[in-house]
């Protein structure tokens, strides 16, 4: 059997391929959904923080992937953005999710709408998991 979400990796592939700036439009496209989420970034440094991100967008495929050791990853990112960290607003996550989908829209010329599917699954265990302890 293939395993499991393997057409979100291969779309993840693709889409960095076609676009090495994938990262960097995701977060214009982000930063840009939502009145509240610019300041929330005003401090950071964009070289650091793609690559961080692409990082984090493999742990998410890993962890819904069902891989152990993607959960440490997760766990310290729902640290870090939770109450006692950053406190994000949790009503902020749905955002973060179709920003990416329209980052990946973009870059994906075989993006279809099970892929969609599957990569809104994807996101949605990550996000469930990050926020639970959001405010
Ligand atoms: C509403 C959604 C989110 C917002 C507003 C948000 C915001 C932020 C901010 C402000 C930072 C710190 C940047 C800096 O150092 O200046 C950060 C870091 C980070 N975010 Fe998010 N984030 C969100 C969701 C996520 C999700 C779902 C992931 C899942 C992969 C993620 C992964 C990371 C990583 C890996 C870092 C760097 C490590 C850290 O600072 O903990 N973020 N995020």
């Amino acid at each position: 059997m293939e395993q499991k979400y393997f057409n979100v990796q291969r779309s993840f592939g693709r889409s960095l391929i076609n676009n090495p700036k994938l990262i960097n439009r995701f977060y214009d496209i982000f930063i840009s959904s939502h009145p509240a989420i610019r300041p929330l970034f005003k401090n950071t440094d964009f070289a650091h923080q793609t690559e961080v991100l692409k990082q984090g967008l493999n742990i998410a495929i890993m962890y819904a992937q069902g891989h152990p050791v993607a959960e440490n990853t997760l766990k310290v990112l729902r640290k870090s953005h939770g109450k006692d960290g950053m406190n994000i607003d949790r009503s902020l996550y749905k955002y973060w999710i179709d920003s990416l989908i329209r980052t990946v829209t973009e870059s994906d010329h075989k993006f279809t709408p099970d892929i969609e599917r599957e990569w809104r699954e994807v996101l949605q265990k990550t996000v469930d998991y990050i926020s639970a302890d959001a405010r």
